[in-house]
């Protein structure tokens, strides 16, 4: 396909788009992105029924390609249940439509990326409210954390030189993790904030982080802890990828409540 070219089937979900629309009532999310490339908006209406995707319509202000992927990505959700519409990738929609021009690729990640938008926001309307989740809940989801207690892991901590130049990961939990992690950076320049949070809550906290040099990993969960006989390295769970990564840290640093 030359660089400009478009497939039948781009230019029919172009000119034909299905799906096109806004849906209404308690059981629909509304997924919402911007392209930080054309600065064009796609949002995306879900209504999600026993954790399957009932109906979808979407709006957009992108180009023909964004239509055309957008229309695409509605037909191949529809009927599947959330887990497995999060695994659709943009290269599967793109393939879906016999490729896109490279250069409109970007376009494509606007209707998947708005499909994932919304179906993190049904996921954040089933977990318990922000506060409310408990340690023990955050913990019983982390692969290896009983073994590694006290051997690399820390539920609570007083002096933060101990960690002087080590790389420490703070999973987030309250304003008190902030403040460990931003104390941690007195001692080591390697300080991460893991959280499943979108963004810092605050216009302040944002710009805080920023100065502190600590690393944040934002929609991001801790899944695994390993190791030899201490903590050596910890799998990170992108939940906005919806991939694994491995990342060498010598401590985790998980309060309690
Ligand atoms: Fe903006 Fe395609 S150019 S979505």
């Amino acid at each position: 396909m030359k660089s400009t070219q478009y497939s039948d089937k781009v230019l029919d979900h172009f000119r034909k788009p299905r799906n096109v629309g806004t849906l209404e009532g308690d059981d629909v999310v509304v997924g919402r992105v911007g392209n930080p490339v054309c600065g064009d908006l796609m949002e995306f209406y879900v209504r999600v029924r026993d954790d399957r995707i009932a109906d979808i319509k979407f709006k957009t202000f992108g180009c023909g390609s964004a239509i055309a992927t957008a229309s695409m990505i509605t037909e191949l959700a529809k009927g599947k249940t959330v887990e497995e519409a999060l695994k659709i990738t943009r290269q599967d929609v793109a393939e879906e439509l016999n490729g896109l021009p490279p250069i409109k690729m970007h376009c494509s990640n606007l209707a998947a990326d708005a499909l994932r938008d919304a179906i993190k926001k049904y996921r954040d309307k089933q977990k318990p409210a922000a506060g409310q989740t408990t340690a023990a809940a955050v913990e019983h989801e982390i692969g290896g954390l009983e073994q590694f207690i006290g051997r690399g892991i820390h539920q609570d901590v007083s002096d933060l030189s101990l960690f002087k130049d080590k790389r420490v990961m703070v999973v987030e939990h309250g304003d008190r993790s902030f403040e460990i992690a931003r104390g941690l950076t007195k001692f080591t320049p390697r300080v991460i904030l893991i959280t499943r949070q979108k963004e810092p809550e605050t216009a302040a906290l944002s710009g805080d982080l920023a100065r502190s040099g600590i690393k944040v990993l934002y929609e991001s969960e801790l899944a695994e802890i390993r190791g030899l006989n201490t903590v050596e390295k910890v799998l990170v769970h992108d939940m906005n990828e919806n991939e694994e990564y491995e990342l060498f840290v010598d401590s985790v640093i998980m309060l309690k409540e």
